[in-house]
């Protein structure tokens, strides 16, 4: 058929999302769109800049001041910052260690929010994030709530840095466990399970199973939408 949803894909760090939602997208002919992407994208060109993460009025003033802009492509997602590819930059571990502070400031969340929903406005859209199914696209035909033990989590991604970075598996476990705590804690749209998404707990499932299982969860709801 033609109908189309939007599927809206929130959990904590690690759990799969990006990876998951990439291949949602890719079964059903879905856009893909990574929301962390962007809060990284502005974390790092404020860091270019000079501005402290603490600095809230700058890094107000600054996210309003760039262009973000995704493109899909065969890889998933290009991610350009004023024209410039940033995709591989966006991932480097002080981005990492300051994107949560960042992300945590009224304006920014106000502007990415916005582009959020016009590049969802036309339905099917796969969108991964934080507080995407409670706050950016509440009226979502599904909503995962996407998770996974701590440990499982770190270890994903100590074996996706394969020595890059040079940290420990205890040390990545730890600042994963702070920036979930920080998602969770800060005022603005925090890191929450909607109450009418579907919990998936990924600990011991593949990223197939995990795919599959939503893929037919979006079958569903597309023939309920009918
Ligand atoms: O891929 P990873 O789990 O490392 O994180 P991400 O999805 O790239 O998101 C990076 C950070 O952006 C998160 O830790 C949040 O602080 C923030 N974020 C957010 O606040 N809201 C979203 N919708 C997506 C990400
Ligand atoms: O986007 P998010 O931070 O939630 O996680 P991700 O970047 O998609 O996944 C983190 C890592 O876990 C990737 O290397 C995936 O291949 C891996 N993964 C896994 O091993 N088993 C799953 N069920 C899901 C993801």
């Amino acid at each position: 058929g033609r109908e189309r949803i939007n599927i809206a894909i929130d959990g904590p760090a690690g759990a799969g999302k990006s990876t998951v939602a990439r291949s949602v997208a890719e079964t059903l002919g879905y856009i893909y769109i990574d929301t962390g992407a962007m809060y990284r994208a502005v974390t790092l060109s404020a860091l270019r800049s000079g501005i402290s993460p603490d600095d809230r009025m700058q890094l107000s003033q600054h996210a309003e001041s760039i262009e973000i802009s995704l493109q899909p492509s065969s890889a998933g997602q290009v991610v350009l910052l004023n024209g410039c590819d940033v995709t591989i930059d966006i991932r480097s571990r002080e981005v990492t260690l300051n994107v949560s502070q960042v992300s945590a400031v009224e304006r920014v969340r106000v502007r990415l929010v916005a582009m959020q929903r016009q590049l969802a406005r036309g339905k099917g859209v796969v969108m991964d994030g934080r507080d995407i199914g409670s706050h950016v696209l509440p009226d979502a035909e599904l909503k995962v709530y996407l998770t996974a033990t701590v440990e499982e989590r770190a270890l994903r991604r100590f074996k996706e840095l394969d020595g890059r970075d040079g940290i420990t598996l205890e040390q990545l476990e730890h600042e994963i466990a702070e920036r979930d705590r920080k998602d969770q804690e800060r005022e603005i749209s925090p890191l929450v399970c909607a109450p009418d998404a579907i919990v998936l707990d990924s600990t011991s499932m593949t990223i197939e199973q995990v795919a599959d299982n939503i893929v037919n969860l979006s079958r569903t709801k597309l023939a309920e939408a009918k």
